[in-house]
């Protein structure tokens, strides 16, 4: 079975893994629009061209369901690629229900793209989780432009979580939630600036086990390897992938 997964650029690679993780022995192919990055920051509109040529690209690479591996794209797109094709298209949005039931009463901060946390699809579903009172939003933008730089160094990237987590008053707060692909290459640094008892989760494992069931897809096939293809803008490329898989298997 063939499954196209894309995202504005590396962010995605974050759920590839868990795919492979969960999902071993299928084909994969992968397309990284970084020739667009960032998406959260850009005008709408703009950036729903930008998914509807990735798609159409993926189309014609005859896949046979569709992960949107960002939130960005998810939230300004998946209702019109859904009426556009007819294959399964899975999306993501920031996991804000096991957010609040694992906060312990207390309040959720969600990290995200501007573009998410703008976006009626979120909004809707914090109306919808009557959470307006315990949610605050926290565009991290520039932990995109890091991984897509392939900058991993603690020397920059605590400095600036730890100013972005500043201005609230953490023991109020039971989990943070990383509402965009590119956050979790930085879990562990996450953790270092949190205190313990936050909780941090973020939608990948969600999304996979989604796919697996709207496959109907009970088994592992552990024994069959993974196929992936990995595009970048239209390129085809092996050594961005292993560059990033790296790091998520530290
Ligand atoms: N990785 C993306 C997301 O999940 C978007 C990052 C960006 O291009 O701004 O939202």
């Amino acid at each position: 079975m063939k499954i196209g997964i894309f995202d504005s650029g590396v962010g995605g690679i974050t759920v590839l893994k868990e795919a492979l993780n969960q999902l071993p022995g299928m084909e994969y192919i992968y397309y990284a629009d970084t020739i667009n990055v960032p998406y959260g920051t850009k005008p709408k509109e703009n950036v729903k061209k930008y998914i509807f040529k990735v798609v159409e690209f993926l189309n014609d690479k005859n896949i046979d369901a569709l992960i949107i591996a960002c939130n960005t794209a998810t939230s300004i797109a998946i209702k019109d690629l859904r009426e556009r094709y007819d294959f399964p298209i899975i999306g993501m949005e920031p996991a804000l229900k096991p957010a609040i039931e694992s906060s312990d009463n207390r309040k959720v901060i969600v990290t995200a793209t501007n573009l998410t946390l703008q976006e009626k699809k979120f909004n809707d579903l914090v109306t919808k989780l009557n959470s307006w009172n315990i949610v605050e939003p926290l565009p991290l933008p520039k932990l995109v432009e890091y991984a897509e730089s392939f900058i991993f160094d603690k020397n920059i990237i605590l400095p600036y979580l730890k100013k972005q987590f500043e201005k609230f008053n953490l023991e109020e707060y039971g989990t943070v939630v990383l509402g965009c692909t590119h956050f979790p290459y930085y879990k562990e640094y996450f953790k270092e600036v949190l205190p313990k008892d936050i909780d941090i989760i973020d939608g990948n494992y969600g999304t996979i086990k989604n796919l697996k069931n709207i496959l109907n897809i009970k088994e592992k096939k552990d024994q069959k390897e993974s196929k992936i293809t990995f595009y970048i803008s239209g390129r085809e490329d092996k050594e961005e992938l292993k560059k990033y898989l790296n790091i998520l298997n530290k």
